[in-house]
């Protein structure tokens, strides 16, 4: 699903962008991507959000994509686009921001992108009730939330909007509640996931425990 899109994408511009998720769910799905044969020097890699922690901290999203994708694909330095979230978080996003916009412009249309859910219903680093969610001019913004250890850097809703292909992965009885309101078909800040609009397909790839709260009517 991914590595078509991947391919099709690189077949019919010559390049192609994948946004990766964070946390743990796509771990075992990046391991898998990286051992397909694709052109890794023409597809580059963004990040849909990062701690600000150093790439190297146990917590660092680029530190997972790098162990499970990056490294065993042999994915080219050129070809990652890093959020340096050691630095300042403002700073960290508006040059992330500036890296999007060189390459892609300024409503950038990611080829694939991939996003999990936390049982709050945030995904990327937009959790509920956070005013990034009312950002509707920069692509990227800095998110501090109060439970978080950290402050975070994320994609804002209008990064994802010019997106081809968005792809939730979602597993886990824990976050059933929060798919069956991701899924009821309005957009709540209270579940940022039901926030996520794209002008291309959105699909949700999720475990039956996950699932376990989706009633017959849910699309
Ligand atoms: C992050 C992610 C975040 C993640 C969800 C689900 O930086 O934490 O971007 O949005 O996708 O929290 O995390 P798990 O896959 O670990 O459940």
């Amino acid at each position: 699903m991914v590595a078509d899109r991947l391919e099709a994408a690189v077949g019919a511009r010559g390049t192609a962008s994948l946004v990766l998720a964070g946390g743990s769910t796509p771990r075992g799905s990046y391991g898998l991507l990286a051992r397909a044969p694709l052109p890794w020097r023409q597809i580059h890699l963004y990040f849909g959000d990062e701690r600000c922690v150093p790439p190297g901290h146990e917590e660092s999203n680029y530190r997972m994509a790098r162990e499970t994708l990056i490294d065993p694909a042999g994915v080219p330095a050129e070809s990652v686009h890093r959020i340096e979230a050691e630095r300042d978080p403002e700073e960290a996003a508006a040059a992330y921001a500036r890296d999007i916009v060189a390459r892609l412009g300024p409503r950038p249309a990611f080829d694939v992108v991939l996003l999990g859910m936390g049982a709050d219903g945030h995904t990327a680093s937009l959790f509920p009730g956070s005013s990034v969610l009312d950002e509707r001019s920069r692509l990227v913004a800095a998110a501090r939330v109060a439970k978080l250890p950290t402050p975070r850097v994320t994609l804002t809703l209008p990064a994802f909007e010019g997106a081809r292909a968005v792809l939730f992965l979602v597993t886990g009885a824990d976050k059933a509640p929060a798919l069956a309101r991701a899924l009821a078909g309005r957009a709540d800040p209270g579940t940022p996931a039901s926030c996520i609009r794209s002008g291309g397909e959105v699909v949700w790839l999720v475990d039956a425990a996950a699932a376990s709260a989706l009633g017959e009517t849910t699309p």
